[in-house]
């Protein structure tokens, strides 16, 4: 999809083409969410969270909420990563205050049943809230936000499939790694290919951007990043960028450490989110100056407010200035987050 002439004064694409814009633009990971009094009432109405994920019109209204209470630069599609699976044809369900809840991973059977024309209808209604928000977006003015589509990265998604929800070291799936590297490397190749028909369904519906969260990138030693890391990046980017050239890639290995310069220079993404132990100054020696950065203030400096997030905004503006940067957090809000301290950061990036 070409830009529309005028689309590439959206600050956002301009900063993620690589340019050093300032102040930078802004958006945060889960602006959407139960921090907001907004979505928690429409999220009481749609009762359970998959069923908010593909009711285009209600989906729509949470992604738009965060833009008209703070003007952010970017409207990320409201979903989760775990509808991909789920339109696959995996179980899953949300426990209240428990997260995910998958089946256990621990054969090919539980590959055999991932069904790639299921998800095709499967995430209509998603793509149509794509299309929702893009046109929702110019209806209320909001010209210069864009829209980010997004994917979890086949690992983290594997990695709930694997464990059957969340865990603290994703033990199983590091183990079956060693012990049955055939069965995970079926279980990537499935969800990689899967990962970029998802991607450009959501680009040709409107995403102007995309993001791939690799939430557990981290847990791996460095022979198996750069196997379920890098190499299903750098196949999802370049594919990617055949058909759209235009539409920039954001990727996220959460925890990554020094290995974030192995990913920078070897997936061919756009932009490389930094999480919340990344230092600033050191990853702008790690990864290209082409490479636009993005991050990665600590969300509990956010929910902390006052002086600590002044101070951890600031630290993070000044390693930046002179770089093409997207500020955003290191990791998702947290709840708890008083919406006046989002405000206040806001304020405080517009006037960097
Ligand atoms: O605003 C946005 O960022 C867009 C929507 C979005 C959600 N999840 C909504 C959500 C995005 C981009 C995600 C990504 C996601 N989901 C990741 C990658 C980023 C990260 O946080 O590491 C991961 C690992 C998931 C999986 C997931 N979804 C978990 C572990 C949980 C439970 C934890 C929790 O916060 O409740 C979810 C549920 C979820 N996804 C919620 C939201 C708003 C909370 C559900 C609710 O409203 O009850």
């Amino acid at each position: 999809m070409k830009p529309v002439p005028g689309e590439l004064s959206k600050p956002l694409l301009r900063a993620l083409d690589g340019q050093a814009i300032w102040p930078p633009p802004i958006w945060l990971m889960r602006q959407a969410g139960r921090y907001l009094p907004e979505y928690r009432e429409i999220r009481a109405r749609a009762g359970d969270f998959i069923a908010l994920c593909t009711s285009p019109d209600l989906a729509a209204e949470v992604t738009l909420q965060p833009i008209r209470r703070f003007g952010m630069d970017g409207a990320i599609l409201f979903s989760d990563i775990l509808m991909l699976p789920w339109a696959l044809g995996y179980g899953l369900r949300y426990a209240e205050g428990e997260g995910p809840i998958l089946p256990r991973l621990t054969d090919h059977a539980g590959i055999d049943v991932l069904d790639p024309d299921r998800a095709t209808l499967a995430i209509a209604p998603i793509l149509e809230t794509v299309e929702r928000v893009r046109s929702g977006l110019s209806a209320e003015g909001f010209n210069a936000t864009a829209l980010i589509g997004f994917a979890g990265a086949p690992f983290t998604v594997a990695c709930y499939m694997v464990e059957g929800g969340g865990s603290k070291d994703f033990a199983h799936i590091r183990t079956m790694a060693y012990t049955d590297p055939a069965l995970l490397a079926r279980l990537m190749t499935v969800l990689t290919e899967a990962t970029i028909t998802y991607l450009a369904a959501q680009i040709e519906a409107g995403a102007e951007a995309v993001m791939l969260f690799d939430s557990w990138a981290g847990v791996l030693s460095p022979s198996l990043f750069r196997a379920h890391v890098i190499a299903p990046a750098q196949h999802i980017v370049t594919t990617l960028q055949a058909r759209f050239p235009d539409v920039p890639v954001i990727g996220f290995p959460r925890l990554a450490g020094t290995m974030i310069g192995s990913y920078a220079n070897e997936t061919g993404c756009d932009a490389v989110a930094m999480d919340t132990a990344t230092d600033p100054a050191q990853a702008i020696h790690m990864v290209p100056p082409a490479i636009t950065l993005q991050g990665n203030l600590d969300p509990l400096a956010l929910l902390a407010g006052g002086a600590a997030l002044a101070g951890q905004t600031e630290t993070i503006l000044s390693a930046l200035r002179g770089r093409a940067f997207v500020f955003n957090l290191g990791h998702g809000i947290v709840p708890q987050t008083p919406p006046e301290h989002v405000a206040a950061l806001v304020q405080q990036v517009r006037h960097a």
